[in-house]
């Protein structure tokens, strides 16, 4: 437990487990108030029970974000909550498999709408509301895969490149409103959505499908493995907080070497 984000109030979307929710756990272990909002009711209570069983300092949203009012009430109960909003970590994202010649209009706007318009609707919200309380940090979680092609995930990987230029271009608007505004990007992470994903292609138990994972590990990464969540959490709570008060409009790749070091 540190005191990096003591007296802050953060949201952390996807924040019902993976990323999201080791996200939550380290900002509140670091002293922030936190508002977990995801799509999934009973994951959040969950998640959040586990933070802290007596419901200090947590709270839950359950919301579609890329429906722009639920995301303008997410930020608002955030506030009405916890009186102010500091840090906003936008880690919910969906996948959509397969070259794009089997994209459809469908996949195209789900993809699109998780992946960009919902992080963009919860800043539009958020930024007013650091600029009037004296700024704030956005941290939004892209890809390695966004600088890296590969076969099977174009749409994935066109939207997490995007996100790069939306944080850059978000930097470049709200600096002077004391907004720093940055990116992670995971490289292969072990988050329950792979291994239940794995479990269900295999029928393997999710323990199985866990331990053949990490058995796999991660050949494409100089590191060989895949990374924990909280790994990737670390990265997001150092551009949250304040030892990474003169960066802003960057991306933190923290892929085990896969996309500096290798082609
Ligand atoms: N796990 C990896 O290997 C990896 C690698 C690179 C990047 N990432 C990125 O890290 C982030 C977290 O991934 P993860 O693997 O921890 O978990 P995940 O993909 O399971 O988490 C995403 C969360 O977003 C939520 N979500 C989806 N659509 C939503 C919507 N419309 N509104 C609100 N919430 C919604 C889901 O319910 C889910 O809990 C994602 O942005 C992902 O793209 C993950």
């Amino acid at each position: 437990m540190g005191n990096r984000l003591d007296g802050r109030v953060a949201i952390v979307t996807g924040g019902s487990g993976g990323i999201g929710a080791a996200s939550a756990r380290l900002f509140w272990e670091e002293g922030a108030s936190v508002m977990l909002v995801d799509l999934k009711s009973a994951a959040l209570d969950e998640t959040a029970n586990q933070i802290s069983p007596i419901g200090e300092r947590i709270a839950v949203f359950a919301a579609d974000l890329v429906d722009e009012s639920l995301a303008a009430e997410a930020v608002g109960e955030t506030v009405d909550r916890f009186g102010k909003l500091d840090v906003l970590a936008n880690v919910a994202a969906v996948r959509v498999y397969g070259p794009v010649t089997e994209a459809t209009g469908e996949s195209w706007d789900r993809i699109v709408g998780v992946n960009l318009r919902a992080v963009a609707n919860c800043c539009k919200y958020a930024i007013p509301l650091m600029a009037a309380g004296g700024g704030g940090t956005i941290v939004n979680v892209s890809s390695s895969n966004a600088n890296v092609g590969r076969a099977g995930m174009a749409q994935y990987d066109a939207t997490k490149s995007a996100l790069l230029a939306l944080t850059r271009s978000m930097a470049c608007d709200h600096a002077g409103e004391r907004i720093r505004v940055n990116t992670v990007s995971p490289g292969p992470t072990l988050t329950p959505f792979h291994v239940r994903n794995r479990a269900a292609k295999t029928g393997e138990s999710l323990a199985e499908a866990e331990a053949a994972m990490r058995a796999a590990g991660a050949p494409n990464t100089l590191l060989g493995r895949q990374a924990e969540p909280i790994e990737i959490a670390y990265a997001i709570l150092f551009l949250a907080g304040p030892e990474s008060s003169y960066v802003t409009g960057a991306n933190f790749s923290i892929d085990g070497g896969l996309s500096g070091l290798r082609s």
